[in-house]
């Protein structure tokens, strides 16, 4: 299979938070960007992989900017790294200035997609050729964020997890 690169998974979903979809402090949900990220990011593993995919985990969120009922939130996703059958994706979310258009980043999340046959079993995907220097940092930290994944779920000893201990050694 031909390595692809980053690029060709970017995947931009653009939408508005209407009432529906607030808290009491009227922003967004934490919830429903948790569903719009995830579909932004299914979108960019199936473009990577051009299989179906589902998501296995979740490896990391920070909520760290309130968005507000109105925002133009634009949520962006990218497959940082392939493996045998998963992929890593890292999203980055924006909300727009109504006047002046600026984005502001919000939020971020890093999700693992599988690709799957039609029976559900793993099959294999294209490995990733980063291009920029941000996609190579991205790349090079993906396996530290699988093995910790892993060791969280107890589908790896924490001793296999090598790149995560030369963290720590
Ligand atoms: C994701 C799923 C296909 C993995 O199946 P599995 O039998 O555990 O398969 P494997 O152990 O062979 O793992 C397959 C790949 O997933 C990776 N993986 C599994 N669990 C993972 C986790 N918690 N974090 C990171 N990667 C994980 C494995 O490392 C492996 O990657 P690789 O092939 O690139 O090395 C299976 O658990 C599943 O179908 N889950 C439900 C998915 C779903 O419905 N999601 C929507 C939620 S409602």
């Amino acid at each position: 299979m031909e390595a692809r690169y980053p690029s060709e998974s970017r995947t931009v979903l653009t939408d508005l938070v209407l009432p529906g979809e607030t808290n009491p402090l009227n922003n967004l949900f934490g919830g429903e960007l948790l569903a719009r990220m995830d579909r932004a990011a299914g979108i960019a593993a199936g473009r990577h992989s051009r299989r179906i995919v589902v998501t296995a985990s979740v490896n990391h969120v920070a909520f760290s900017k309130a968005i507000p009922l109105g925002s133009v939130v634009t949520v962006e996703a990218k497959v940082s790294r392939a493996f045998k059958s998963s992929m890593e994706v890292v999203i980055d979310v924006w909300i727009e200035d109504r006047q002046t258009g600026d984005k502001t980043k919000a939020n971020e999340a890093i999700y693992t997609f599988v690709a799957v046959n039609e029976s559900g079993s793993p099959v294999s995907v294209p490995s990733i050729k980063p291009e920029t220097e941000l996609e190579q940092q991205r790349y090079d930290a993906a396996l530290r964020r699988k093995q910790l994944s892993l060791v969280l779920a107890g589908k790896m000893k924490p001793d296999d997890a090598t790149e995560l201990k030369a963290l720590f050694t």
